[in-house]
C-alpha cells in the first residue's frame, strides 16, 4: 500500500481521497479551505456526491484518512495528486493561480523521489511548469505524471473505482510506471503517453463530449421544423457502433464546472498557437443559443413572458450533484428574469445561499407546493429523479395557466398532458399537441375533469 497526499479537496479530490483511502492506502488531504477540512476531519463531505460520504467516514475512522488545512513541513507521501480548480479565465484561459501556489507550497515539502501526479485539468505544457517549479525547490529526484481525471459528478465513486481507462502521461518511464501501478488492479486500458499528450488527451475528450450534445440539440431544432422526433433520431444514431448512444440527449444545452471552462480554454489554446477552432466556436454558440431557444418556446407558449410567475425545477447542472458552475437551469432562469418573469428555483439539494452567491437576483423556494400556486408555468431544467414522480395533476391544480416546459426531455409527455398540462419539450413536436391545445384541470373532489384552455387562463 502506498503513501498518497492529495492537495485540493473539492470535487476531485474528494473522490480521489476517500477512494484512496478504501483501496487501502495512506491518504493525506491537503485543502487551503479550513471548512472543507474540519468537514472531512468528521468524515463529512463538503458536496453532495453519491456514495461519497460512507467512504470518508470509514477512511477517517480507521485512520487511513488525515486531513490537514496547511502544508506540512515534511509531505509525507509517494506520490503528490494534484486537484486544484483551474477556472476560466480573461478570453477563456484557464486561471492557474491554485496550481501555481499549491505547487510551490507543496515543492520544498516533497520526500526524494515523490512523484507529484496532476489530476487538474491544466492547458498543454502546465505539466513541464509544474517539473520546472518543482526541480526549482532543489529536489532533483521528483517526477511529474499527467493522470487526467474522467470522472463525472453524480457518479464519481463508481467512475473512480472503474475507469473506462487510465491515462498516464510522464517524461519519466519509471515514475509511469509507478503511477500506473496504482491503477493495476482496477482492469482498465492504462494508456502510458508524454506529459503534454495525455494533457490534450483530457480537452479533447471534453470538446468531443460537448461537441456531441451541441450536435444533437442541434438535429433538436431542425426536429421541431421538420416534424420528426429527436430522441428516435438519437436512439437510431446511438445503436450504430461507430456512434454509441451516450451524449446524444437533446435539452437546454451543456453545462458545469468542466466543458464550459475547457472548450474555452482549449479554444483560447488553439488560438493563441496559431490554430484555428472553428467547430469548437460553434459547439459553444449553439450552446448558447438553446439557452435563448428554450426561453422563447416558453414565450411563445405563454404569449410573452413579462409578469408571468414560472417555477423552475432545478439549479444543479445536472442531477446528483449540488454543483451549480455553469448550471444551464440557472442561466435559463436569470433569461427568464431579464425577460421580465417572476421566477422561482426549486432544486432537492442546493441551497438557497450556493444559488444566491451566483445569482443574487433569482429566487429561490425552498417548498414547490407552496410556490406552485399562481404559475404560469413548471420548466423541467434539471432531471433530478424526484421530478420525474412530481404529482402532476395534484401541482396543475394550483396553476394559473399550467405549462410544463420539458427543458430535458425526460418526462413522460402523455402523463403530463393527463395530468392537465399542455406540454413542451425539446426536438419532439408530435408529442406536443397544437399551440393552444386545451389543458385539462383534473377535479379531485368528484373525479370529473373540465377543461379550459391555456389563453383563458391569462
Ligand atoms: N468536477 C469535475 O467533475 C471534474 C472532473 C474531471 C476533472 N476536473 C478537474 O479537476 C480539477 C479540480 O476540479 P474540482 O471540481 O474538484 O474543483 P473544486 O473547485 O471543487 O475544488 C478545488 C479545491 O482546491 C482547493 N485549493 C485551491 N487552491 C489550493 C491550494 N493552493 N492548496 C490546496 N488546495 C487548494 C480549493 O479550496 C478547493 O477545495 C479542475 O482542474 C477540474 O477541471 C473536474
Amino acid at each position: 500500500m502506498a503513501e498518497i497526499a492529495v492537495i485540493g479537496c473539492g470535487h476531485v479530490g474528494l473522490v480521489a481521497v476517500g477512494c484512496f483511502a478504501a483501496l487501502g492506502h495512506q491518504v493525506t488531504a491537503v485543502d487551503v479551505d479550513t471548512r472543507r477540512i474540519e468537514l472531512l476531519r468528521r468524515g463529512v463531505p463538503a458536496i453532495y456526491e453519491p456514495g461519497l460520504e460512507d467512504l470518508l467516514r470509514d477512511g477517517v475512522e480507521s485512520g487511513r484518512i488525515e486531513a490537514r488545512d496547511r502544508y506540512p513541513a515534511e509531505l509525507d507521501a509517494d506520490f503528490v495528486f494534484l486537484a486544484v480548480g483551474t477556472p476560466s479565465s480573461t478570453g477563456g484561459a484557464s486561471d492557474l493561480r491554485a496550481v501555481r501556489d499549491a505547487i510551490s507550497a507543496l515543492a520544498p515539502t516533497l520526500r526524494p523521489n515523490a512523484v507529484i501526479v496532476n489530476k487538474s485539468t491544466v492547458p498543454i505544457g502546465t505539466g513541464n511548469m509544474i517539473a520546472e517549479t518543482a526541480l526549482s525547490a532543489g529536489d532533483t529526484s521528483v517526477s511529474v505524471v499527467s493522470n487526467p481525471e474522467f470522472l463525472q459528478e453524480g457518479t464519481a465513486v463508481d467512475n473512480f473505482m472503474n475507469p473506462d481507462r487510465v491515462i498516464v502521461g510522464s517524461d519519466d518511464p519509471d515514475a509511469a510506471e509507478r503511477v500506473a501501478q496504482l491503477y493495476e488492479d482496477f482492469g482498465a486500458p492504462i494508456l502510458r503517453t508524454d506529459i503534454r499528450t495525455a494533457e490534450m488527451i483530457k480537452y479533447a475528450s471534453n470538446a468531443f463530449l460537448a461537441t456531441k450534445v451541441s450536435f444533437i440539440n442541434e438535429m433538436a431544432s431542425i426536429c421541431d421544423v421538420v416534424n420528426a422526433d429527436v430522441t428516435e433520431v438519437a436512439r437510431g444514431m446511438g445503436l450504430d457502433d461507430r456512434i454509441g448512444s451516450k451524449f446524444l440527449r437533446a435539452g437546454i444545452g451543456w453545462g458545469g464546472s468542466c466543458f464550459p471552462k475547457d472548450v474555452a480554454s482549449l479554444e483560447h489554446t488553439a488560438s493563441m498557437s496559431g490554430a484555428h477552432p472553428q467547430l469548437l466556436r460553434d459547439v459553444v454558440e449553439i450552446n448558447k443559443e438553446q439557452r435563448r431557444r428554450i426561453v422563447h418556446k416558453i414565450q411563445t407558449a405563454l404569449g410573452g413572458v413579462e409578469g408571468r410567475r414560472i417555477v423552475v425545477l432545478g439549479a444543479a447542472f445536472k442531477p446528483n450533484t449540488d454543483d451549480i458552475r455553469e448550471s444551464p437551469a440557472l442561466e435559463v432562469s436569470d433569461l427568464l428574469r431579464l425577460a421580465g418573469a417572476e421566477v422561482l428555483v426549486f432544486d432537492p439539494h442546493v441551497s438557497a445561499e450556493k444559488i444566491r452567491v451566483e445569482f443574487p437576483r433569482l429566487t429561490v423556494t425552498p417548498d414547490l407546493i407552496d410556490a406552485i400556486e399562481g404559475t404560469d408555468a413548471l420548466v423541467l431544467a434539471t432531471e433530478w429523479p424526484a421530478f420525474i414522480d412530481l404529482p402532476l395533476a395534484e401541482l396543475a391544480l394550483g396553476m394559473r395557466t399550467a405549462l410544463f416546459i420539458d427543458g430535458r426531455n425526460a418526462m413522460d409527455a402523455r402523463a403530463v398532458r393527463e395530468a392537465g398540462f399542455t406540454y413542451r419539450c425539446i426536438g419532439r413536436p408530435g408529442l406536443e399537441g397544437g399551440p393552444l391545445e386545451p389543458v385539462t384541470h383534473i377535479d379531485r373532489s368528484n373525479g370529473v375533469g373540465s377543461d379550459h384552455a391555456l389563453a383563458s387562463n391569462r
